[in-house]
């Protein structure tokens, strides 16, 4: 997909909010070996890795404008590299694995969760923030859109269903792969944006990323009618915007010595 690193940034301290609360779940360990999964243009990465002392960290990212932001800032270091690679299929063994925002973006969680359980080493901590906002109503409107003519032809039937499951299911997964400490919560966060422009501008850098990709020189008149929409659902200015996200941590058995 077309990662905007600029896009991205605009609305970068309420999406960076997540991380943290991510980041107070990890538990701080010396000399550990962690990767940050869909690591993105890498400053909150280098946040991680200097958080970790005297570990070796590895940021992964799929996009290449992403990562050639972040090499570009120089975050990397002796204790953090930035490669290029799926997520979804993760290889090694991790002391940490770490993802903020990113896992939305791959399909099928009843499998993906196991296959990033199974890359942890023992003891080893999987820590997850994902959003879960996609019954918000700009999510409905951008897929009512997509279903319109001229959109559904130009699209060719696309629309994005978001793969993230509820709490609910994630702690069963967890909990069926014996996961301990399993943490696990759904948190609001209160953005107050300008009006309704500014929410396309936020799902802008995100949720219409992959509509962007499929309209082409239709883009425009795409978020022209998906503009008018919003304004009509989404009046007020300015605006509460209710950002819904999930959050969990969960740690691999030791062997029993
Ligand atoms: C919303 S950004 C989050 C970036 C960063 N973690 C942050 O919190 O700012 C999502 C990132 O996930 C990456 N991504 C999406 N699918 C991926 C995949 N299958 N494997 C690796 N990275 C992926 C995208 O390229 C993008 O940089």
């Amino acid at each position: 997909m077309p990662w905007n690193p600029k896009q991205y940034h605009k609305f970068q301290s309420e999406r960076s909010a997540p991380f943290y609360d991510l980041l107070k779940l990890v538990e701080v360990r010396p000399g550990i070996k962690a990767i940050d999964l869909g690591c993105g243009t890498g400053e909150l990465t280098r946040v991680l890795a200097d958080s970790l002392p005297g570990s070796d960290v590895t940021g992964l990212d799929s996009s290449t404008a992403m990562l050639d932001a972040a090499r570009a800032a120089s975050y990397a270091s002796s204790s953090l590299r930035f490669e290029q690679g799926d997520l979804s299929n993760l290889t090694g063994s991790w002391d940490l694995i770490f993802s903020n925002a990113a896992i939305q973006w791959c399909e099928n969680h009843e499998s993906l969760i196991p296959h990033l359980f199974s890359r942890l080493s023992q003891g080893g901590q999987l820590c997850v923030q994902m959003p879960s906002n996609h019954n918000h109503i700009s999510h409905m409107l951008i897929r009512e859109t997509a279903r319109e003519a001229p959109f559904d032809k130009i699209l060719n039937g696309f629309e994005r269903v978001a793969p993230v499951l509820s709490i609910d299911q994630y702690t069963k997964i967890l909990f069926d792969l014996g996961a301990l400490n399993i943490q696990i919560f759904e948190k609001i966060y209160p953005h107050v944006l300008e009006n309704s422009d500014a929410v396309i501008e936020w799902i802008s850098g995100t949720a219409l990323v992959p509509y962007f990709e499929r309209l082409g020189t239709h883009k425009d008149e795409f978020l022209g009618v998906l503009r008018g929409k919003m304004k009509k659902a989404l009046p007020e200015s300015p605006l509460l915007y209710p950002f819904r996200r999930i959050l969990f941590s969960a740690f691999k058995a030791r062997p029993l010595s």
